[in-house]
């Protein structure tokens, strides 16, 4: 049997996860369903990353030790996991001895290979909070978490011969073109990454001691990265007693993670493996985030992202439906309570719902003749056959929105079918054989959809095969290619499987649950004015202050796309941290949209907004103009986070 292993990152437990987090684990869940409806031995991994200095710090904080805090926040997300109907094989915690035993040997095997070696980490320290700083994040030569001085410091530490991958990482990623997917995010790879060249990486600390400490040194504790990036082979008992997991599932075909972490799994952890000379993985599917009224999702935006509260009040499948339908698989997309609560409504009440109500406990004449065979009949088995098909094709490529679109092409055209053929006034009629012909159709159909949507939605599913009374082998993948199973068109009645949501009154109750918003404190002006020497004027020269005007910041071209009726234009979404701006710039000569996607680049972001062609422009990009006019877009040396103040 063909094996298929995924995996979702492993989650910090420093906090409670909220609805972005589930979108991960739901994807890798529907996909793990989906591959063992396909009849594959599936693994489905995904876990907990407990270690590091902000867990130590968070159990400081609250006076316990840093596995007692983890522990409690584990059996918290675990239970998440349960109540988003999320099936999982296994789940890892790096505090697991089996982890912490071979990341030891993983550390140990690559220095006794060379590619780990001891050198001296140097950078600016600050003592109370224990924590290193390089020179631009210091502010004004301070901590920038405390304010107080901070001093240069010398330790030993490991790194890992980054450096030395280069080449043979950007040869894999050239020869395997689906080894990062989206298309978009293994651009930015190559040409943020790879090819302005890597540099060794730090991969030891002494400056706290929550972590796994270094085998034959033991001050030092493994990076988090190293020691995370690792759990998804040691989850199968890699460089344990049993490998056998190991060996049956590695490499895994799927990592799936959220775009910003798409680094750590496309250029680190392929490194790791080429350093211990295992395997790489098949594929990381790098998604997008979603975003809450444009912003990333935190905490203060309460309830209304928490998972917990979302199921409670609309049910699992409704959330898991909306989660991969509304958003397509690898962009960002917006979560709104508008939006969820419209999908509800219109995809699943009206379309899918509605189908199994208006079918359900309909009872036709006694009647003895065979079943007349509706005309429509060939129709839709053909119909049914083709968007299996095509829905195959699409999850293989995780491609859920599309997927799901096209099983509703089936489900729509069964509802029409129901519409035309009218069975309840059959009925009436006393058409017997017509009824039946009629209801059996309609019946097979309505399980097909069933089992299409099983991946996506395992416990509706579930509770209309019940309806319809059918034995598990009428439930299979397989058996949905079948038109002649149903027997009896009999639907049992039941109560509505997704009901109607008043969409205006369920928005005002949420409304008076979200935290009341806090008015913006009116901050204080830190700085004391410098008196500085009236300088003397010359022409052409600014002063620093009127630099300062200038609100420059990095931002990540999240989405791009060209304007409409212009043919130099480009309207783009950039990412600042917590806001996206839409920037309309004449760069359309010199990029495409599907280029600009993943760049990170520098904008001025005080600029009164103008519109450009009747689209809204919000600042403005750098680039420089070449003598030959060829426009080159600024961008930054290093990554950084978007949102970074460029000065
Ligand atoms: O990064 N939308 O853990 P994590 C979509 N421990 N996805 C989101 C999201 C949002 N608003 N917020 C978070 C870590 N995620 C590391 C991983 S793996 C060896 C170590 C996703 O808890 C995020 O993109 O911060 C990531 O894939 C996952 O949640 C875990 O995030
Ligand atoms: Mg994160």
């Amino acid at each position: 049997m063909d094996t298929f292993y995924i995996t979702t990152p492993i989650y910090y437990p420093s906090d409670k996860l909220h609805i972005g987090h589930s979108y991960t684990t739901v994807a890798a869940d529907v996909m793990a369903r989906y591959k063992k409806a396909r009849g594959f031995d599936v693994k489905f991994l995904t876990g907990t990353d407990e270690h590091g200095q902000k867990i130590e710090r968070k159990a400081q904080e609250k006076g316990v030790s840093p596995k007692e805090y983890v522990d409690e926040i584990v059996v918290w997300i675990k239970d998440l996991w349960k109540t988003m109907d999320v099936d999982y094989d296994i789940f890892i915690r790096t505090t697991d001895k089996i982890h912490e035993d071979a990341v030891k040997k993983i550390f140990k095997k690559l220095y006794d290979k060379g590619e780990i070696y001891k050198g001296e980490y140097e950078g600016w320290y600050c003592t109370p909070c224990e924590t290193f700083f390089t020179q631009r994040q210091l502010v004004d030569g301070k901590c920038p978490d405390c304010g107080r001085d901070v001093e240069r410091i010398k330790e030993e530490a490991y790194f890992f011969k980054l450096s030395g991958y280069q080449d043979r990482i950007l040869e894999h990623f050239e020869k395997n073109p689906d080894f990062l997917s989206p298309p978009s995010r293994r651009n930015e790879m190559i040409s943020n990454f790879l090819k302005p060249g890597l540099e060794d990486l730090c991969v030891s600390r002494t400056s706290f001691t929550w972590g796994i400490p270094v085998d034959f040194d033991p001050g030092h504790v493994v990076y988090v990265w190293i020691d995370a990036l690792s759990n998804y082979i040691t989850a199968l008992g890699f460089l344990s007693e049993d490998d056998s997991e190991y060996k049956k599932y590695w490499p895994a075909d799927v990592h799936l993670v959220g775009k910003e972490i798409a680094r750590f799994h496309t250029i680190i952890w392929p490194a790791m493996l080429m350093g211990l000379e295992e395997p790489l993985p098949k594929q990381v599917f790098a998604h997008g985030w979603l975003i809450i009224d444009g912003g990333k999702m935190s905490k203060s935006k309460g309830n209304v992202v928490d998972p917990k509260f979302l199921v409670d009040r609309y049910g699992v499948d409704a959330l898991r439906y909306f989660l991969l339908r509304e958003v397509a698989f690898g962009g960002d997309g917006n979560f709104s309570n508008e939006a969820l609560l419209n999908r509800i409504n219109a995809d699943l009440a009206n379309d899918l719902g509605n189908l199994v109500s208006r079918i359900s406990g309909l009872k036709g004449p006694e009647q003895t003749e065979a079943p007349t065979a509706p005309a429509q009949e060939a129709e839709l088995a053909e119909l049914s056959l083709k968007v299996i098909s095509r829905t195959e094709e699409l999850m293989d490529k995780l491609l859920f929105s599309d997927a799901l679109t096209e099983i509703w092409v089936f489900i729509k055209r069964l509802n029409k079918f129901a519409h035309e053929s009218e069975p309840w006034k059959l009925a009436k009629a006393n058409k017997g054989a017509e009824f039946a012909g009629v209801m059996r159709v309609l019946a097979e159909g309505l399980r097909i959809s069933a089992v299409l949507v099983s991946p996506f939605m395992p416990g509706s599913s579930k509770a209309i095969l019940d309806r319809l009374a059918l034995p598990e082998e009428s439930r299979t993948w397989e058996s949905a290619k079948r038109f002649d199973i149903v027997k009896s068109g009999e639907v049992a009645k039941g109560s509505p499987i997704f009901p109607r949501i008043d969409v205006k009154a369920e928005l005002a109750f949420l409304e008076g649950q979200a935290p009341k918003k806090e008015e913006p404190k009116q901050e204080e002006k830190k700085e004391e004015k410098k008196e500085e020497a009236p300088s003397e004027q010359v022409p052409g020269i600014i002063a620093f202050d009127d630099f300062a005007k200038l609100d420059l910041k990095v931002g990540l071209v999240t989405e791009c796309e060209k304007v409409k009726g212009s043919d130099k234009l480009l309207k783009s979404q950039v990412k600042l941290g917590d806001e996206t701006r839409q920037i309309v710039s004449g760069i359309a000569k010199w990029y495409t949209p599907e280029e600009m996607v993943g760049k990170l680049v520098v904008l001025v972001a005080n600029l009164k907004p103008v519109k450009l062609k009747g689209q809204l422009s919000e600042g403005m990009l750098l680039a420089a103009e070449g003598k030959d006019g060829t426009i080159s877009l600024v961008t930054v040396d290093k990554p950084v986070e978007d949102g970074s103040e460029v000065s």
